[in-house]
């Protein structure tokens, strides 16, 4: 082809580079993970995660005022609740922490406001749902999940996001919405979720930890892609309106797989640990913070999703505020 195709001819003019440009990110395609701890009086970094925040629940609405004015469009809330117990009872509390934070997000900002809908932080063991002996009970979980969606939606909460990878639940949390009185309360499932070294910062941030094994009897293995469209096609069929694959960078091709099989919208999550790695470079001063961010956004989107949750979105939006 040399000398009829130079690529290279493309590729001189920033502007022209830009023309040609096939995905690109703006703040108003990242959603803000926000952890909210019921125990503390002011906000504390997570160690692993510097520059990440828990906030007291009187805090909270503040921050989501600031991301507001950012540009970005929503926030995705964990709650930390003050105690746990074997049935993760905090979730559905009317009075629980995500419950309280929803509702002072809703009264000072327009944030769409999306709740993660799991029990792993709410349970003494720290596992994702009821136990029986050691093993998971996936049907008795998801009627708890249920409960957690209907007093989350009667919180306020614009989208549920339910992220325990039980089998049944987006049908089971469905039939509890719409049997509460929220039929067009959409579904965002953590549909294609992996059991991945990457969420360690995150038990870290949310004290999750389960307390002995592991999460991969119910969490996607990451040695499959296959699984993943049986994920996707089962969640739709039982009421999801949104899939998020997660984690991000390492699910590139799952990503792009779903994309090109399905017309739902799609989501992704670049994790704790993802941001953790770029962080961590970043502050040994082994990798550019912001291009190494914008990279990994605009290869997220380039893979198909239509938006991102990031650690990254305040840091982020602001950045494209001041032009950088
Ligand atoms: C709750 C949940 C987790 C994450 C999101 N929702 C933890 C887990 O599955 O162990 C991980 C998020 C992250 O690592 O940023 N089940």
């Amino acid at each position: 082809m040399f000398p009829a195709r130079r690529m290279r001819r493309l590729r001189a003019h920033p502007r022209v580079r830009d023309l040609v440009a096939e995905a690109s990110w703006s703040p108003r395609d990242l959603v803000q993970p926000l952890f909210v701890d019921a125990s503390l009086q002011a906000p504390r970094e997570v160690a692993s995660m510097p520059g990440v925040f828990r906030f007291p629940v009187d805090r909270v609405a503040k921050e989501a005022t600031h991301l507001e004015d950012l540009g970005l469009p929503a926030v995705l809330l964990f709650g930390v609740p003050a105690e746990r117990d074997a049935t993760g009872s905090g979730a559905w509390d009317p009075d629980g922490v995500v419950q309280r934070a929803v509702r002072a997000v809703k009264e000072v900002t327009d944030l769409a406001v999306l709740t993660d809908l799991c029990l792993c932080q709410y349970t003494d063991h720290g596992h994702c749902g009821l136990l029986r002996g050691e093993a998971l009970d996936n049907d008795g979980t998801v009627e708890a999940y249920g409960r957690v969606a209907v007093s989350q939606a009667k919180a306020g909460a614009d989208v549920v996001a339910p992220s325990g990878m039980m089998d049944g639940q987006v049908a089971e949390i469905r039939k509890a919405l719409d049997e509460a009185g929220f039929p067009e309360l959409p579904l965002l499932s953590y549909a294609v979720k992996y059991a991945s070294a990457f969420y360690g910062p995150f038990r870290d941030a949310a004290d999750s930890a389960p307390s002995f094994g592991d999460r991969r009897s119910h969490q996607m293995d990451p040695a499959t892609a296959r699984q993943a469209l049986l994920e996707a096609e089962t969640d739709l069929q039982e009421g999801a309106d949104v899939l998020m694959v997660k984690p991000g960078l390492p699910y590139l091709d799952v990503l792009r797989t779903l994309r090109d099989r399905f017309a739902v919208p799609l989501a992704a999550y670049q994790v704790s640990g993802e941001y953790a790695m770029i962080k961590a470079a970043a502050l040994k001063g082994w990798l550019d913070e912001g291009a190494a961010v914008d990279e990994s956004l605009t290869a997220l989107r380039r893979a198909g999703a239509d938006f991102l949750v990031t650690y990254f979105a305040k840091d982020a939006a602001r950045r494209r505020r001041g032009g950088g």
